[in-house]
């Protein structure tokens, strides 16, 4: 897969992508992340990349030309019609669907070229969301600075999805919301630390009991604490 990421804050991502499974997925060529400063793509002599909004109001508006410019320059087109097949142009905001793990594997499954755009100040001009967002993407009901952040949730969450990107398969697959559950609780040794024990359940080595457990304790955890999801609130995990 390869990922571009478009902002105005390329130092933000300086050392982001360099650490454990985004780094080792990108040592074995499992990706290849790119960042671009929008600013760059500014066609004026100051650089503009935002301004003020029409009909008043607070805050500044980021401008499309430079994001059309950065797009072009990346896909040739800036028509979504012509982008070629697995890209996907991705606006963090706010205002988008929100991100769950379903989202997440979609894109790490279908898409081999993913473009993020990181919105920022009071918003982006609409005329971008309209001609080259694929889709917009939130990653919660709260408001960010920008979407340099969010960018980073959503890489990694894809990252460590791809094909080989984890030492094992199933690590994947035992992670929260993959069967719509939370994850159950781990323990490593010692057996006992400051008089707490690890359940006994987990040090007899049988596995059909070790399973079954874990289950039950998942079941336990999502009850506690996200009932939405056994309730099919939040049924497309
Ligand atoms: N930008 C600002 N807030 C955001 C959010 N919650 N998700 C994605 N991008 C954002």
């Amino acid at each position: 897969m390869r990922i571009d990421v478009l902002t105005i804050f390329p130092e933000f991502f300086t050392q982001v992508f360099d650490f454990g499974i985004i780094r080792r997925a990108k040592l074995a060529d499992l990706v290849e992340i790119n960042v671009h400063d929008i600013r760059e793509f500014a066609a004026d002599k100051h650089k503009m990349v935002d301004d003020r909004p029409f009909g008043g109001g607070d805050g500044m508006v980021m401008k499309p030309e430079p994001i059309f410019a950065a797009i072009e320059n990346l896909l040739g087109t800036s028509n979504a019609d012509e982008y070629p097949k697995g890209t996907s142009v991705v606006l963090l905001s706010p205002q988008g669907t929100t991100l769950r793990q379903s989202v997440a594997k979609e894109l790490a499954d279908d898409i081999d070229h993913l473009i993020l755009i990181c919105g920022r100040y009071e918003g982006v001009d609409e005329r971008v969301n309209e001609t080259l967002v694929s889709r917009e993407i939130s990653i919660g009901d709260y408001v960010l600075s920008g979407g340099e952040p969010a960018a980073v949730v959503l890489v990694d969450a894809i990252v460590r999805l791809l094909p080989d990107a984890l030492g094992s398969d199933t690590s994947a697959e035992n992670d929260s919301f993959s069967d719509g559950l939370l994850d159950c609780p781990h323990y490593t040794r010692p057996a006992e630390f400051r008089g707490m024990k690890v359940p006994e359940v987990l040090l007899n080595g049988n596995h059909a009991e070790i399973e079954k457990w874990r289950r039950e304790k998942a079941l336990e955890k999502t009850k506690l604490t996200r009932k939405d999801l056994l309730e099919g609130e939040n049924g497309d995990m």
